[in-house]
């Protein structure tokens, strides 16, 4: 490839979580004005996952993240930095990527969320690989999570066929060798942040029982303006990514797009004339997941066998903000990896359960630190 690096990010680690509960197009007919053949047809989704009443967006990420640490063979206390990409964090404050952090006693990493809307996995891995090129970490965590069934108007048929929910994940290790991420594209048109929103619950209209009553607390969407526009920046990012790694789209050797609509992948791709099987969907099966739709896609191609070393995969994704973005990978491991053996998973697992009790110890000590030093100013006075 022509992109020479001294140190590059390469991936060393993949995973993707889906939730159990699969929600058909049947069901929803029948929640719905809507048809199985409509959805099937305008859209290419048979089914999604709906996260379950006990699970959100930190514990899904977490499964990913887990899965991704477990094929680098990475102790989670030595990961560094922590981005989780995601629209539907499980809190606006303490981050997800804080939760996850504290869940995997990643004891020396910083730990931050980012929101691009449905770019926001390809922004954070962009983010992530720069800040390894350039000396700053060693490796890094990228997470794409949502649980975007709690945002979704489910009385609404123009949004509630198109969204799911689940978490994909990679780690980034810092290598003197060729490959890795090789460089990206990053977009965005403020102008058209009304064709996608969520119109409540921020500093305009924080949350009031007439926020809540109107539904103001879900996804708007002009679903034909957003189709138009990521037909237009889809194939364009995709161009100027690969140009800038001095090669051509022909060099594809495997298409990751963001899995919103079948029709606007089918759209970008005719476009610029990549073969069908060089591209990577799963939309049928999980529909739109946002920030998690490229890591599920793109950990579901590796684990499939579909890259090979060399390979030139570009991932690209377009969404709220309006934002889009694409990044090219030179994919540099030979597949498939060998299993770890099974006492380093049980000595990872075991770190997850120490992790568990130092932070259930630290929040005790805190409070009984507190009260301590209450009982002392009250004694001083
Ligand atoms: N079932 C039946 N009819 C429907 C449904 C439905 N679920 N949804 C809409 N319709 C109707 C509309 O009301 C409309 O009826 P009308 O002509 O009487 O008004 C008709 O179908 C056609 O509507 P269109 O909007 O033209 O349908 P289109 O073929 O464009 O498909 C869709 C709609 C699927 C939403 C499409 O526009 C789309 O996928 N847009 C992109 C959406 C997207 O990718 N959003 C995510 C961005 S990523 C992020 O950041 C979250």
């Amino acid at each position: 490839m022509a992109n020479e690096q001294r140190r590059a990010a390469h991936i060393s680690g993949w995973g993707r979580y889906a939730p159990a509960r699969v929600l058909t197009n049947d069901e929803l007919s029948r929640m719905v004005d809507t048809s199985e053949e409509w959805i099937q047809q305008r859209t290419g989704i048979l089914e999604r996952r709906v996260a379950g009443s006990d699970e959100t967006t930190a514990s899904m990420s977490l499964r990913a993240a887990r899965a991704a640490l477990d094929v680098a063979e990475l102790d989670p206390r030595k990961v560094q930095l922590i981005i989780v990409a995601t629209v539907t964090p499980d809190y606006v404050f303490p981050s997800t990527a804080c939760l996850d952090q504290d869940a995997l006693g990643a004891r020396s990493a910083g730990a931050f969320d980012l929101s691009a809307g449905c770019s926001g996995f390809v922004y954070a891995l962009s983010v992530a690989a720069d800040l390894i090129v350039a000396g700053r970490y060693d490796n890094a965590l990228v997470i794409g999570a949502e649980t975007l069934s709690r945002i979704t108007d489910w009385s609404d048929r123009n949004t509630c066929v198109l969204f799911g929910d689940g978490a994909g994940a990679l780690v980034l290790q810092a290598n003197e060798a060729r490959g890795g991420v090789l460089a990206s594209v990053l977009g965005a048109d403020g102008s058209g942040g009304d064709l996608l929103k969520l119109p409540a619950g921020g500093s305009v209209h924080p949350a009031t029982s007439e926020t809540v009553d109107q539904r103001q607390h879900y996804i708007h969407m002009d679903g034909r303006e957003v189709f138009r526009f990521a037909a237009r920046v889809l194939p364009k990012a995709t161009r100027q990514v690969v140009e800038q790694v001095g090669l051509k789209v022909e060099d594809i050797a495997l298409f990751v797009p963001h899995q919103a609509n079948g029709r606007i992948i089918q759209s970008a791709v005719k476009a610029l004339g990549i073969p069908p099987d060089r591209v990577f969907t799963n939309l049928a099966r999980y529909g739109n997941t946002s920030s998690a739709s490229v890591p599920m896609a793109l950990a579901e191609a590796i684990d499939e066998g579909r890259v090979q070393k060399g390979d030139l995969i570009v991932c690209a994704s377009f969404g709220a903000g309006l934002a889009w973005a694409a990044t090219a990978i030179e994919w540099s491991l030979p597949l498939p990896v060998p299993e770890p053996p099974r006492w380093r998973i049980f000595w990872r697992r075991t770190l997850y359960h120490l992790a568990r009790i130092q932070s259930w110890w630290r929040r005790l000590w805190r409070r009984a630190d507190a009260r301590l030093r209450r009982l002392g100013e009250g004694e001083d006075e």
